[in-house]
């Protein structure tokens, strides 16, 4: 068997077929950031500015989930960001359970190559499709599970928050809960080195 590198994902991803959404789309959008980073953070599926540049989340939601990471002191550059789907759903509609599970090799992939310690599910699909497709984010957003010595929490998706800024409040619970976890296990020495953050 061939060996599993970012190169191989890469090709993987962008000859990929395994379900109908790239007809549609212009670019793939495999995910970018920090491949040594601790911390994975895992959204939908790429929205029309993603699927224009071929990035994951750089659009309104995107730039939201920027200024969430600096308030607790982490440069974008310093995560890896990336989708269940990571081919844009046509109209932005939720994928379907066959297309999050045709794109789950790739996820598999990816989350293999980074071995993250902690990964942060952006909203429901993310936290359906790898917690427990029954989960209800407003009960459960901010909850933490240990699966294989990984630390994995979902929260509200970014975008929810610009269509209810009610809801920020709880994910501003959620990010500070995110950063004590990092300090508890260590991750991000430089950024969080005397045990307070900046
Ligand atoms: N929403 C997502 O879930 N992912 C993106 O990349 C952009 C918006």
């Amino acid at each position: 068997m061939e060996e599993i590198t970012w190169e191989l994902f890469e090709r993987q991803v962008e000859a990929c077929r395994l379900c109908p959404l790239c007809q549609q789309i212009r670019h793939k959008v495999p995910g970018q950031g920090d491949r040594n980073s601790p911390l994975m953070l895992i959204g939908e599926g790429p929205g029309q500015t993603e699927d224009e540049e071929g990035l994951a989340f750089v659009g309104a939601a995107g730039q939201l989930l920027t200024r969430m990471l600096e308030a607790i002191q982490l440069p974008r550059e310093r995560v890896y960001i990336c989708n269940v789907v990571k081919c844009r759903p046509p109209h932005n509609r939720v994928p379907t359970p066959e297309e999050a599970e045709a794109c789950r090799i790739h996820l598999r992939m990816q989350t293999w190559l980074i071995r993250p310690k902690v990964i942060v599910l952006l909203g429901s699909t993310a936290a359906k499709n790898l917690l427990n497709p029954e989960i209800r984010i407003t009960r459960e957003r901010g909850r933490w599970t240990e699966r294989k010595g990984v630390w994995m929490m979902p929260t509200y998706h970014p975008s929810a928050l610009l269509r209810d800024e009610s809801k920020k409040p709880e994910a501003w619970e959620d990010m500070k809960s995110l950063k004590a976890k990092l300090m508890e296990l260590r991750l991000y020495p430089d950024i969080y080195a005397n045990g307070e953050g900046s």
